[in-house]
């Protein structure tokens, strides 16, 4: 989906160096969208924004004060892509509050953050499209990822309520869900539960396969295009109809 011709958009992607976030990183920059590519990864971030004549820059979305400062200097933003996001395979008993914590804070508390940072100048032109990527998890719960879950649900949560908030605004708020993806992300899930997983996962699509970041970023696309005008507050699961019903 490009941006309208006469205006260049401004992205800030999180999350950008690896798996889907670089799909998106790479997506939107072939759009026409000049596009911030921002994650704990300097190198990795660095190579996904020169791969298509992006920005890099090394950021924890966890750190509020952060984020606000480089929202500051690189921004305005007309779009917000959070897609930086950690998972961690293991039954909830066998999980503690530090577990908790850092699961919490980079899939929830982190969308809070860079929402806080951009959304005033989004008020202020009347124009912004925020995309959230949450996961198939957050609406139908997942063994072995019940944290992650609550985090992703979470999102679903705030992201129909910044909805809510700024609809009148020229502002949507939208979440992608995916199904799984493969990525490193995903390699390292199944590392930890073992190939019987990633049957698993594979068996519980519709499609019977894994998805690419590319076609998470097709979705992500559309819903950060000016074309989207008119879709807010939904949640848009990629993954293989993993989600369907739900
Ligand atoms: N791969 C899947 O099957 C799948 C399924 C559902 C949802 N998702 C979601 O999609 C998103 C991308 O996942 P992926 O599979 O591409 O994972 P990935 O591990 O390949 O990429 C995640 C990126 O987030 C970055 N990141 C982590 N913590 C950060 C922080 N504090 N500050 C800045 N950057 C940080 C990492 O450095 C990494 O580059 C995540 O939110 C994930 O929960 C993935």
């Amino acid at each position: 989906m490009a941006a309208a011709s006469n205006v260049r958009r401004r992205a800030l992607v999180t999350g950008g160096a690896s798996g889907i976030g670089a799909a998106i990183v790479r997506r939107l920059s072939a759009d026409g969208l000049d596009v911030v590519c921002a994650d704990l990864q300097a190198e990795a971030a660095q190579r996904v924004a020169e791969s298509c004549g992006a920005t890099a820059v090394v950021l924890d979305v966890c750190d509020f004060a952060r984020v606000q400062a480089e929202v500051a200097r690189l921004g305005p933003f007309d779009v917000l892509v959070n897609c930086a996001g950690v998972d961690q395979h293991a039954f909830f008993t066998k999980t503690g509050p530090a577990d908790w914590r850092r699961l919490l804070a980079v899939n929830l508390e982190a969308v809070l953050n860079t929402t806080h940072a951009v959304l005033p100048a989004m008020q202020a032109q009347g124009y912004g499209r925020i995309v959230n990527v949450a996961s198939e998890a957050g609406r139908l719960g997942s063994r072995g990822g019940s944290v992650y879950a609550a985090a992703k649900g979470g999102v679903m949560a705030f992201t129909r309520s910044i909805a809510r908030e700024n609809g009148r605004k020229g502002i949507t708020a939208n979440v992608v869900a995916p199904g799984p993806i493969d990525t490193p992300l995903l390699r390292q899930a199944v590392h930890a539960g073992g190939e019987r997983l990633l049957g698993a996962m594979t068996d519980a699509t519709l499609t019977g396969r894994l998805g690419t970041g590319e076609e998470v970023a097709a979705a992500v696309a559309f819903l950060a295009s000016d074309g989207a005008a008119y879709v807010t507050g939904e949640v848009l699961g990629v993954s293989g109809g993993m989600g369907c019903g739900a």
